[in-house]
């Protein structure tokens, strides 16, 4: 069954956990937003999410920041009331933007596009003391936080994250970058960002492909950390709201808690060291090796990812005692979002093992592969080999 946009509903949860801190404010003006800090080595920074908050970017960036000058960042894909909303309320704050927008899709996540976005920051005059919004997607959330990053050798950044996956995702834990021809996320930096606006109205434009694909990565964090999540999510149809408000209540509540559990993990270890984070790349290995494969037009993100965590969870199944019913639910579960579970007849599949060595978990041969026990569990195994991975594509 796929699931729609009436289904955008979720329980009520008021079980914030680990490390993570959530509390819920009623701000003025009718924005409604529950709060939620993100610890990351010596930083901290606060994540709002709720209704109406493009428009308080201008006042929330300016009690963080003391610069007034900076670059707006978004794609042609993002709706372009959005930036106005935003740089009209960063006007009121006293701050002067340029407006920089991108192609949307994953190849602009590119060395060509920062060097082009900092090129135009500097003709502008922004400065070391300037910043970066963030307005889109992950992938203008990777490529602005790089950007940021990078120019003057660092300048804060706000994330305005306007996709499911975003929100729920990418937004959280600073890590930026941009691909190269040889693979994903080959060259980039970890930046937090000062602060993250999830304003969840903006996801009533957001297609219904690209908001489904945010449940990849929100079954990930359930079969990674979160059990009881997952079956929340399972039974998301049978949660159907019977009025707007209540459904974006729910959703909120949803995202609060994929916030929650990103944060807690990158809070451990947000430098990827300890083995921790890892755990993140849950489906990413193969699924990264898949979207490269398919020329990043064949899948988006979240459907690479959809395969990534089947094929994870088929080795998870011969390698880490995963019960084959706990498979054979999420197989479902992903379905239900219409993701893929199956690769196409006609997908090229020998070139998902030309992608794969170039795959940051691949260290000196051998690869860093994450697997679950069981659902609400993960760790990262070293006795993966190529040969159980070929295994595991074949059944896709
Ligand atoms: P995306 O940024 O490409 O957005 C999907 C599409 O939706 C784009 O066409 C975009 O223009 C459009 N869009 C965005 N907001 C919209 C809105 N509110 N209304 C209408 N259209 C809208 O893709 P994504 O799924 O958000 O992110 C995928 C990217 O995130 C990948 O590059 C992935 O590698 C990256 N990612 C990064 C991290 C991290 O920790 N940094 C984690 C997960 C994924
Ligand atoms: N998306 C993986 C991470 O943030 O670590």
């Amino acid at each position: 069954m796929r699931v729609g946009r009436s289904f955008r509903v979720f329980a009520r949860q008021d079980d914030s956990c680990c490390g993570a801190r959530s509390s819920k404010v009623e701000s003025s003006g009718n924005a409604a937003q529950s709060e939620l800090t993100v610890t990351a080595g010596q930083q901290r920074y606060r994540v709002a999410v709720g209704s109406r908050l493009l428009a308080t970017t201008g006042a929330e960036l300016r009690g963080k920041l003391s610069g007034t000058h900076g670059a707006v960042i978004s794609d042609a894909n993002v709706p372009e009331r959005y930036a106005a909303t935003v740089r009209s309320s960063l006007e009121r704050a006293q701050c002067e933007t340029i407006l920089l927008p991108i192609a949307a899709g994953e190849e602009s996540k590119s060395l060509a596009n920062v060097g082009e976005i900092c090129e135009r920051m500097a003709v502008a005059g922004l400065d070391r003391s300037s910043f970066v919004v963030a307005l889109g997607g992950g992938v203008i959330g990777d490529l602005a936080g790089f950007v940021a990053a990078i120019y003057h050798r660092g300048i804060p950044w706000v994330n305005v994250p306007t996709t499911l996956l975003a929100m729920v995702d990418s937004s959280i834990g600073g890590k930026t970058g941009v691909n190269t021809r040889a693979g994903k996320n080959l060259i980039g930096a970890v930046h937090q960002p000062a602060l993250v606006i999830a304003d969840v109205d903006t996801l009533e434009t957001l297609p219904e492909r690209d908001f489904n694909q945010g449940f990849a990565e929100i079954i990930k964090h359930g079969i990674i950390a979160d059990a009881k999540m997952l079956d929340k999510v399972a039974q998301v149809s049978s949660l159907r709201a019977t009025d707007d408000a209540t459904r974006k209540l729910s959703l909120e509540s949803l995202i609060r808690r994929n916030i929650e559990i990103k944060a807690s993990i990158v809070a451990r270890d947000e430098q990827e060291t300890r083995g921790e984070r890892a755990v993140l790349n849950f489906g990413h290995t193969v699924g990264h090796a898949i979207e490269r494969a398919g020329g990043y037009g064949r899948f988006l993100h979240g459907e690479a990812v959809s395969l990534g965590i089947v094929a994870a969870c088929e080795i998870s199944v011969r390698k880490a005692g995963l019960p084959d019913a706990d498979r054979h639910k999420v197989v479902a579960l992903l379905d239900r979002f219409g993701l893929p579970t199956r690769l196409p007849a006609d997908f090229p599949r020998e070139r998902i093992f030309e992608a794969l060595p170039f795959d940051k978990k691949f260290e000196q041969g051998q690869v860093r592969f994450v697997v679950s026990p069981k659902i609400g569990a993960a760790h990262v195994a070293q006795d993966v080999t190529i040969e159980d991975i070929r295994a595991a594509v074949a059944t896709l």
